[in-house]
């Protein structure tokens, strides 16, 4: 069972397509990033599968229910991009005001609880009305936390927080990844996901693009191995070329670029040698999440 399945998600705005035949699909306990520049369609997304929009076509699965079933919608927990709760109630009680909405009971001890999670244990009995906006973006996870949610479904979560609060919640992401959770972000904060995110995938103007496990996508075109060697003849240099070996020459020898495999990496490394080259150091070429943001964005 996946924990969320899209097939086909189509919503439209009149002549305007804000999300294009998306199909995606998220495993339990993982962290996926939906990647994508401003108005490409994540909001959208994340709002057809809270309920609050309407699709135009398509379907939506959460843990293996149609994504509108009740059932299904008690696994969710959701924190929108813009987090509003009523002023003049404390933080305790606008998670108790949530937590009745879920007819669950939340003592005040859980409600301190929940708040000391999010960094918010000292102000849990202040009104919001004084809180700033990285304080009420923190309170939207403790709410969106309430109801112990097996999908979390968070729409740019942490916009309104400094680095260290950023810092926080990837702790708190980890920390109920590892507990089961599976959550589903939106974001274009590509360092904040770099080292978070299990899978992430790419939208752009409502069309899903490249997606895949991070390692997957960071990979490129394919594995790939950068190995500085020594100095080598015009004959060895020519070689290597035609065997679709990149070489670029450097003061005290040159780099390669190798398009191999790491389980290939030995034999590449003995011929190397028997060409009677120096071989100093081979190291795996991944792009950054911002490198395939900004190759795939480009890319027509
Ligand atoms: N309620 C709406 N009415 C008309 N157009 C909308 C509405 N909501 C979103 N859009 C449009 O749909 C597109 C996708 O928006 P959105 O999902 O908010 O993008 P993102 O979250 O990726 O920035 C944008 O062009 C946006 O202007
Ligand atoms: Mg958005």
């Amino acid at each position: 069972m996946k924990a969320l399945q899209t097939i086909g998600l189509t919503k439209r705005y009149g002549p305007l397509v804000a999300l294009d035949t998306v199909s995606l699909q998220v495993e339990e306990g993982e962290i996926f990033g939906l990647l994508g520049p401003n108005g490409a369609g994540k909001s959208t997304l994340v709002g057809i599968l809270t309920g609050l929009v309407l699709p135009s076509a398509g379907q939506a699965r959460i843990l293996g229910r149609p994504h509108d079933d009740p059932a299904a919608r008690r696994e969710v927990g959701y924190v929108p991009e813009l987090f509003r709760s009523a002023p003049w109630l404390t933080a305790a009680e606008t998670l108790r005001f949530h937590a009745a909405f879920l007819r669950r009971p939340l003592t005040p001890a859980d409600a301190d609880a929940l708040l000391d999670r999010v960094g918010l244990g000292h102000v849990g009995r202040r009104r919001v009305a004084g809180f700033s906006k990285g304080m009420e973006q923190r309170l939207a996870w403790a709410a969106a936390l309430v109801g112990e949610p097996r999908l979390l479904l968070l729409d740019e979560p942490t916009s309104a927080l400094d680095p260290s609060g950023r810092h926080e919640m990837a702790g708190l992401m980890r920390e109920l990844r590892d507990r089961g959770v599976t959550i589903f972000l939106n974001s274009h904060l590509l360092r904040d996901l770099e080292g978070l995110c299990d899978s992430v995938a790419l939208i752009r103007q409502g069309r899903l693009g490249d997606t895949g496990p991070v390692p997957v996508v960071l990979e490129g075109a394919g594995p790939r191995f950068r190995i500085d060697v020594g100095p080598m003849s015009d004959a060895i240099y020519e070689e290597l070329r035609a065997r679709g070996i990149a070489c670029t020459a450097t003061d005290e020898g040159a780099v390669l670029e190798v398009p191999v495999s790491r389980s290939e990496l030995p034999a590449v490394h003995r011929e190397l040698v028997r060409l009677g080259l120096a071989v100093y150091e081979v190291v795996p070429v991944r792009r950054t999440l911002e490198e395939w943001f900004l190759e795939e964005i480009e890319t027509p």
